[in-house]
């Protein structure tokens, strides 16, 4: 294992820049996950990490060797990409061993960790195949378990459980972890599924546009976002973010308001008068039904923490465990969706009138322009 050090790269393509000023370190035996959506420069940094693509600018450290000039097969880096390649002509088997065969490992010693890897990963029933006669999540595993065999000093894994079905890739993930607790290989993961980001990290990188937005472990991006990108990216639902203007202490949502905390007033002083998002987490809203008044009367925590917004219901998504319920702001100046859960039995209709309490403690507030947010 060793470390990754990358010291502002910046890749560009013509007038393009994929990536820029990128700069980080990853310390020996740590689990990162880098983040964002299609585009945002994710595989052109592992690239530049296996040597498969040259930086414009800044530089590459593997431990503490730079190794800008060092060719991919020096670098001692296992990848597997997003469009794996698996050698057409080989077995699953052959496939699996062609690294140890390389550096010419003793054969009961390539035997015994392709039965171990192949099981691991639950491709055991499959070593005599060749890669057309496998699915896609057949290959990917079996390219991942090529990477897995090598024991690397740093492990490059581009959405590696893309193709596989709901089950296997839980399963597959858990096994990826228990790996890595087992190897403590230094490993560079890019995903664009959040629930993967979270669970796997040791740090979390929020990429968006070829800029790094934040790193952190995974609850501090999910609960502390650095701004607006961020906190909608991470959480599934996405947070919601609710148009406001300010004035007068009170966040204005058309005719309906909320309050302000007093710490935030001193920093939102710029902003009387002035357009804000609110952002606030489905599951940090609470409901009562409307046209029962007797449970509308707040709790003495709801009257203290809790703001009061009315909405009206759109659509009930049953998720099985729970029910998501998508809505509209009522009395608002445009139409702003938000969407929150309930348990399973929650029976509302398209059109039902409902209260909502946002649990002021969580609410985000950020400058629409700049997407930053304002903490108290
Ligand atoms: N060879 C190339 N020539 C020109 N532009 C490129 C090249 N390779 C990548 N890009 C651009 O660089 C940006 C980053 O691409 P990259 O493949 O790193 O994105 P990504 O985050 O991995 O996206 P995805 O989630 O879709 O895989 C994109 O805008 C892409 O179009
Ligand atoms: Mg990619």
């Amino acid at each position: 294992m060793a470390t990754v050090h990358l010291d502002q790269i910046t890749r560009q393509y013509g007038p393009v820049k994929a990536v820029e000023d990128i700069t980080f370190k990853i310390p020996e035996g740590e689990f990162w996950v880098f983040v964002g959506p299609s585009g945002c420069g994710k595989s052109t940094i592992l690239r530049i990490i296996a040597g498969l693509e040259t930086a414009s600018s800044g530089n590459v450290y593997i431990g503490n060797r730079l190794v800008n000039a060092v060719p991919a097969r020096q670098r001692d880096v296992a990848m597997v990409f997003q469009n794996y390649a698996l050698y057409p002509h080989m077995t699953v088997a052959e496939n699996l061993a062609f690294g140890l065969r390389m550096r010419q490992a003793n054969p009961s010693t390539i035997q015994t960790q392709i039965d171990q890897v192949a099981r691991s990963l639950a491709i055991d029933h499959l070593l005599n195949r060749k890669p057309k006669q496998l699915s896609g999540g057949q290959q990917q595993r079996v390219a991942l378990g090529r990477a897995i065999i090598r024991q690397p000093q740093v492990f490059l894994l581009d959405e590696p459980l893309s193709n596989l079905d709901a089950q296997l890739r839980d399963d597959t993930r858990a096994e990826l972890k228990q790996l890595h607790q087992r190897l403590g290989i230094t490993t560079v993961y890019v995903t664009h599924d959040q629930v993967e980001a979270m669970t796997l990290a040791d740090q979390i990188v929020v990429l968006d546009r070829g800029r790094v937005q934040q790193i952190g472990p995974p609850q501090t991006v999910y609960a502390q976002p650095a701004n607006q990108m961020v906190a909608r990216f991470l959480g599934n639902p996405a947070m919601n973010l609710l148009p406001a203007v300010y004035g007068n202490s009170l966040f204005w949502l058309g005719q309906q308001s909320l309050s302000c905390s007093v710490d935030l007033q001193d920093q939102l002083h710029p902003y009387e008068g002035q357009h804000l998002n609110l952002g606030i987490r489905p599951e940090h809203i609470t409901w009562v039904p409307a046209e029962n008044p007797s449970e509308n009367i707040p709790t003495a925590a709801q009257l203290l923490n809790h703001a009061p917004l009315k909405v009206e219901v759109d659509l009930m998504e049953p998720l099985g465990r729970e029910v998501l319920i998508r809505a509209h702001l009522l009395e608002a100046n445009s139409s702003t969706l938000i969407q929150f859960q309930g348990p399973a039995e929650a029976q509302f209709q398209p059109g039902d009138r409902i209260i909502v309490h946002l649990d002021l403690a969580r609410l985000f507030v950020f400058d629409p322009q700049t997407g930053i947010g304002l903490f108290d």
